[in-house]
């Protein structure tokens, strides 16, 4: 396994179309550990296969960090961390909306409200392509809405309203620019193509 560098805002490949996966060949199952070796080593709970440059409909999870803070009880539901999500579809979502504070590794240090369904239905594969269906809400709805998005080429960032977004207009431009100091392997587009 090996850690990938992480794109930053800014890089076309988080913002265009993935294609399905049909089967978990031995190049999948290399991404997949890799993108677990790097959502972990970023101290991640979550990572999609766009942030690092692969445009499969495929992300990964691992809530188990959060876990120890959730009362005792609320954890009985939730499935075996990490979770491996391959070609997921959202079914069906809450009318009920939830406010809760993200961040994405692809835009290092912002942390912001975003109101989003408070539960979940989906369809997935797993890793070894056997269909799954779930039912989610809390923090595990919150990190799977999160990382579907990346596969559709969006950003929590783009759920903010327009005045958020002007407040942190600088910052994100600098992000865009690889001025970060990220404690993780990133690669920035701006960057990247002036040097190579
Ligand atoms: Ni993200």
């Amino acid at each position: 396994m090996a850690i990938l560098p992480i794109r930053l805002l800014g890089d076309p490949v988080l913002r265009q179309q993935t294609r399905a996966i049909e089967s978990v060949d031995n190049e999948i199952k290399q991404l997949i550990g890799d993108m677990m070796e790097t959502m972990h080593n970023a101290a991640g709970v979550g990572l999609a296969a766009p942030q690092v440059g692969y445009l499969e409909q495929l992300f990964v999870v691992d809530i188990s960090p959060l876990l120890d803070e959730m009362p005792e009880d609320s954890r009985d539901n939730i499935p075996k961390q990490p979770m491996v999500f391959i070609n997921p579809e959202i079914t069906w979502e809450s009318e009920e909306e939830e406010e809760f504070e993200e961040g994405c590794l692809s835009i290092p240090d912002i942390r912001e409200i975003v109101v989003r369904p408070e539960s979940v239905e989906l369809n997935y594969q797993d890793e070894n392509m056997q269909e799954q269906k779930l039912t989610v809400d809390g923090i595990l709805a919150r990190v799977i809405q999160h990382e579907f998005d990346h596969l559709e080429g969006l950003l929590f960032t783009d759920h903010l309203s327009s005045f958020r977004r002007g407040i942190l207009k600088r910052k994100l431009e600098g992000i865009s620019q690889g001025k970060t100091e990220a404690t993780y392997p990133v690669q920035s587009y701006s960057r990247h193509q002036k040097t190579s």
